[in-house]
């Protein structure tokens, strides 16, 4: 729509986990660094948390992109289910054919998968996305998953991403056991004042702006009122700058200051519910 009044190949500020897009803050960065180790070291178990829209998926999408051909993969998201019905999505997902969904049967074939994926010297991971909303009892049974091993390795890594209360509910008594397996939490931050900058600018870039005359120019004062708006999470900045660029298209201006940034504002609160309120819808 406005890509080509700005000269850009794409859209800059979708709201999609695509890690093409990368901006490697120091905790998105820390976060793959860790995310790394973790698997690499077949630590057992990892966990990555963080607020909703401050990249978790993105990271998790930026490691498999890095990595893919050593690694299996299976990538879950549906939390809210009984065991057996997870179990069943794993399998289905590391593509293991299982008739029906006995649970002794589905890790027996599981079982065998791991060890065939292991002499072919790939790292089986398991990743399960808005792991806040796991039961204790489900992640009871998934510290017993974690017990494959050989002599000497875990077979199954299985990372956890998810909300800050994950934190929480790793910290409780009855976890002790899950939570001593974990080699520390790794919480992702929101980005600081100049890190939105730098978080604009990158994605811009990638979107096809070469930074000169004729692409988007985000004035210092748009930068303040972005960062203030957003508290530096990246989703918020996407729904936000994707806005203000169309107010430019709309108002023929490349320029873009803080009176655009705040007309933006308006128009996205007098259409949505609140910001504070938008953040409980999952992504
Ligand atoms: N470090 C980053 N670099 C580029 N884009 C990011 C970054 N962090 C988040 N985003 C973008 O913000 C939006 C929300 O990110 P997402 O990974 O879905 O958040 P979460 O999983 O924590 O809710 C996505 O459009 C994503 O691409
Ligand atoms: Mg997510």
């Amino acid at each position: 729509m406005y890509e080509d009044f700005f000269g850009l190949s794409e859209l800059p500020f979708n709201v999609t986990p695509d890690p093409r897009f990368l901006y490697r803050s120091t905790s998105h960065r820390d976060a793959l660094a860790y995310i790394t180790y973790g698997i690499f070291q077949r630590k057992g178990f990892i966990a990555v948390t963080g607020e909703v829209g401050v990249g978790k998926t993105t990271v998790v999408n930026a490691f498999i992109d890095l990595f893919r051909p050593s690694l299996e993969v299976a990538f879950i998201f549906s939390t809210k289910f009984p065991f057996e019905q997870i179990l069943y999505l794993v399998c289905k997902d590391f593509g293991i054919e299982v008739e029906d969904k006995n649970k002794a049967q589905m890790l027996i074939m599981l079982n065998e998968f791991l060890i065939t994926q292991y002499q072919n010297n790939r790292n089986t991971v398991l990743i399960i996305d808005e792991a806040h909303n796991l039961s204790p009892d489900v992640l009871e049974e998934l510290r017993m998953l974690s017990n494959l091993e050989t002599r000497d390795r875990k077979l199954l890594q299985i990372m956890m991403v998810g909300q800050p209360e994950l934190e929480t509910i790793l910290n409780m008594n009855e976890m002790r056991q899950l939570r001593q397996r974990i080699p520390g939490i790794c919480r992702i931050t929101t980005l600081g004042r100049d890190e939105v900058e730098q978080y604009i600018m990158t994605r811009l870039r990638v979107a096809g702006s070469n930074g000169g005359g004729g692409g988007p120019h985000f004035t210092r004062d748009a930068f303040d009122e972005i960062y203030h708006y957003s508290g530096g999470i990246p989703r918020l900045i996407n729904v936000l700058s994707d806005r203000l660029l169309l107010i430019g298209y709309v108002s023929n201006t490349r320029t873009l200051d803080g009176r655009l940034v705040r007309e933006g504002i308006r128009d996205i609160q007098s259409q949505n519910v609140p910001a504070g309120e938008r953040r409980i819808r999952p992504m």
